[in-house]
């Protein structure tokens, strides 16, 4: 009875002083709070910034600024190196974190929807390890992650609580975690958002790891958050649906606050689908936006193209241009409530007449190196190629939008500005609906087909199904028989010939097993390239450079071969060929590379080089006029 009374008498003191807080100064005697960061009556000194309660101080890292975000000022994080450090071990952190019951309550403004963002936790999530927790956000939902004693199989199990409502970019929002033994529940603006009963009992901790604010972090993985954050408390006990609702309540004027944080590209202005009269620009911005191209062959950019509907990914085709044609370009995009996002001035080519010479560049398995596919894309956009082939594994995860974000786009810009990127899709994308997003193909996009000045190139998803009945069999082979091209090329990602040891070569790569020198899907496609006189085949996959002599019908033939060349060096692990020479192989090389081939008349002129710019492989052929 005893204990009825006290626990009855605390709920009323706990409600009566949660109703005053979400201020900068908290009650110092708030029950259960373990910490309450606010930016206000601290500033950041020396690097640290003590919390109102008294309990706490927290590193801050990188260049994590205080400023105004709107009607308050607030912790401005960028996403890639900004965050608070609570404590940077578990040992540190003990006294800190909750063992059972617990809420953690913030206040959070988001500029990007981006993967695992992380709002305040201490979680480990590597492989079958799973323990702590964190609340954050994924893609476009807030998420509450928990481990529990009750539902440890052995090394932790993490259980991810995903909301309902959809992140509104730009906008204050209070998002709430609580967590009583038995259930997890997850709060945004005062509304419940979701719950599961999937943990029980005492939070399971990892030995080591980091308690943070604005930043998941473990040990392979690190995904900061990209916005601001007002505020973050922490509490050893459970707010009632009551409290947090009150909370939002008092807080209505925030939430409704105009969105406010700066509008911005995620994916600066780039080129798809290049033609000698029309040129695709397509950009995503941070909320949605109508899209202005500006372009004109000089200053002043006299033309103008617009889209009719605001958009995230927006997508303009500009049409009745000269071929082989140079021509500026200037992108802007503006929000319903007059704010505005302006790209640098950019330029582009049409492509070439058919009888005039051109250049194209070639890479594959960009995947998740985003310092490799920089380099990559400088080299290719130094050498002033027409446009750039890719082979597929244009990411590591296809289902990560940020990896679109981060690991392509950005480091790619360089050159997807001012040159387009035909590509075709690999086994990382997933087949993901980003990779039909993002790029503007002609359908159905997995397949398609494009001339070139003097050729045609047959673009093809080697994921799906390749045998003579198989839809695209039949489409290539009918865009093969009708084209009037002097040079075929055909582009997928898996190869028909390989020396890898890895995936093809089993039977010396220790498993002792048939070697099949290649994709056994893609081969199917060998008799048509055979019949219809394919010059090249390019693939990617595996992560090195090879080219094959000539083949026709199983054996080396000069004059009716079709050459296989593999490029996939830019950025995915590299890796190595077959112990014994594979009888088709001219030069292969474990490297990260481009491939860099122009084209006049008859000629084709190739060369593979590495990242140092050196070449490693090069070879010409003149076809003969019977050919
Ligand atoms: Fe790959
Ligand atoms: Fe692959």
């Amino acid at each position: 009875m005893r204990n009825l009374v006290a626990r009855v008498s605390l709920t009323v003191v706990s409600l009566a002083i949660f109703i005053s807080t979400t201020s900068a100064h908290p009650d110092v005697h708030e029950v259960g709070l373990l910490f309450h960061f606010a930016p206000g009556v601290h500033k950041i000194q020396n690097g640290e910034i003590a919390d109102l309660s008294h309990s706490a101080t927290a590193r801050v890292e990188g260049k994590t600024s205080i400023a105004t975000v709107g009607p308050t000022e607030a912790f401005v994080m960028n996403g890639k190196t900004d965050w608070l450090t609570i404590a940077g071990s578990v040992e540190d952190a003990k006294k800190l974190l909750p063992t059972k019951e617990f809420t953690v309550a913030a206040w959070v403004n988001l500029n990007a929807q981006t993967e695992w963002g992380g709002i305040c936790g201490l979680i480990r999530d590597n492989g079958d390890s799973e323990q702590g927790w964190m609340l954050g956000y994924n893609q476009s939902k807030f998420t509450f992650a928990l481990a529990s004693k009750g539902s440890d199989d052995g090394n932790g199990r993490l259980t991810v609580l995903a909301g309902k409502t959809d992140v509104e970019l730009g906008r204050w929002c209070h998002v709430v975690a609580t967590y009583d033994g038995v259930t997890m529940r997850l709060y945004v603006n005062g509304k419940s958002d979701g719950e599961s009963t999937a943990q029980s009992g005492d939070i399971l901790y990892p030995t080591k790891g980091t308690y943070t604010i604005g930043c998941f972090i473990d040990d392979n993985e690190q995904y900061p958050l990209d916005g601001a954050v007002y505020e973050v408390k922490a509490y050893s006990r459970v707010l009632s649906a009551d409290d947090i609702a009150s909370i939002s309540t008092k807080n209505a004027n925030l939430i409704k606050a105009a969105s406010i944080t700066k509008l911005q590209f995620l994916v600066k202005p780039y080129l798809q689908f290049g033609t000698q009269t029309s040129m695709t620009v397509m950009c995503e911005t941070s909320r949605k936006t109508k899209m202005t191209v500006d372009f004109a062959e000089r200053q002043p950019l006299a033309k103008k193209n617009a889209t009719p509907e605001s958009q995230l990914i927006s997508e303009l085709v500009l049409t009745d241009l000269k071929p082989q044609t140079s021509y500026f370009y200037r992108v802007t995009c503006e929000d319903d409530a007059g704010g505005s996002v302006v790209s640098d001035l950019s330029s582009f080519q049409t492509a070439p007449k058919s009888d005039s010479p051109w250049a194209f560049t070639v890479v594959g398995d960009t995947q998740r190196n985003p310092e490799i596919t920089r380099k990559c894309a400088e080299y290719a956009y130094a050498l002033r190629p027409n446009f750039m082939l890719h082979c597929g594994d244009v990411v590591d995860n296809g289902h990560a939008k940020n990896q679109w974000l981060k690991d392509l786009f950005e480091p790619m810009s360089v050159l997807t500005s001012r040159v387009p990127m035909f590509p075709v899709i690999g086994n990382h994308e997933g087949n993901s609906h980003w990779y039909y997003d993002y790029f503007s193909l002609p359908k159905p996009e997995y397949f398609y087909t494009f001339e070139y000045g003097n050729s045609q190139f047959f673009m093809i998803d080697s994921n799906k199904p390749l045998a003579p009945d198989s839809e695209q069999y039949k489409l290539l082979e009918k865009a093969l028989a009708s084209s009037k091209a002097t040079w075929k090329i055909t582009c997928h990602h898996h190869p028909c010939f390989t020396s890898d040891d890895n995936d093809y070569g089993d039977h010396i790569g220790g498993k002792g097993g048939e070697p099949s020198w290649g994709d056994k899907n893609a081969q199917q496609l060998v008799p048509l390239y055979e019949k219809y006189g394919v010059d090249i085949a390019f693939n990617g996959h595996v992560h090195n450079y090879e080219r094959t002599w000539p083949i026709y019908r199983m054996t080396i033939n000069q004059k009716k071969g079709v050459r296989y060349i593999t490029s996939g060096g830019g950025g995915g692990h590299l890796e190595t060929a077959a112990p014994q020479r594979a009888w088709f192989s001219v030069h292969h090389k474990s490297v990260y590379h481009i491939c860099y081939a122009t084209v006049h008349d008859r000629t084709i002129q190739f060369k593979a080089i590495d990242l140092e710019g050196r070449m490693f492989d090069m070879f010409e052929m003149t076809k003969p006029e019977d050919r």
